[in-house]
């Protein structure tokens, strides 16, 4: 079992677009399962391969039912192609964004095709929270982080709170 360190914000690759993977191989699924056993420290409900500092179009899903063992699902180049409805998504937060909360809106529905770990092609429908954490992970290849996604005003009285403790360092 393998934790990654997980990249935080301000760290700026945070902010750029993952590349689009072409070779799935023995690396590729090295990463997965150590991206899977930090989502599961951690614990997190998804993680994107940009917040273990690999660029790459990667994402693992929590699918883990109480009281059951560990499970995920990889989902490796995913694009959102159909959404709709709106979902209220409360308290969100991020592994990258500690210790701070908010209120996003999100689609309530959401089409997601990807590869799976063997590089056959998949396709999710999710509704409701799991569809919320596949745009919140797909974001992240996008280099969009849910604090992009909320008023100006509570983003900056984030940013102050961060440079306060970076200066505390
Ligand atoms: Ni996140």
């Amino acid at each position: 079992m393998t934790i990654l360190d997980i990249v935080t914000y301000p760290d700026k690759s945070l902010a750029q677009p993952s590349e689009k993977i072409t070779d799935i191989d023995e690396t590729l699924k090295t990463l997965i399962e150590d991206m899977a056993d930090t989502m599961f420290e951690a614990p997190g409900a998804g993680l994107a391969a940009v917040q273990v500092g690999v660029s790459k179009q990667l994402i693992v899903i929590n699918t883990t039912e109480e009281g059951q063992e560990n499970s995920y699902m990889a989902l490796i180049n995913p694009e959102i192609v159909e959404a709709d409805g709106e979902f209220i998504s409360e308290d969100e937060g991020c592994l990258s964004v500690p210790e701070f909360r908010a209120t996003v809106k999100r689609f309530n529905r959401v089409k997601v095709t990807a590869l799976d770990v063997d590089g056959n092609p998949m396709e999710l429908n999710e509704e409701g929270f799991p569809a919320v954490v596949l745009q919140h992970e797909i974001d992240h290849l996008k280099g969009v982080l849910f604090i992009n996604r909320i008023s100006a005003l509570k983003r900056e009285m984030y940013k102050r709170k961060v440079k306060k403790w970076m200066k505390g360092r």
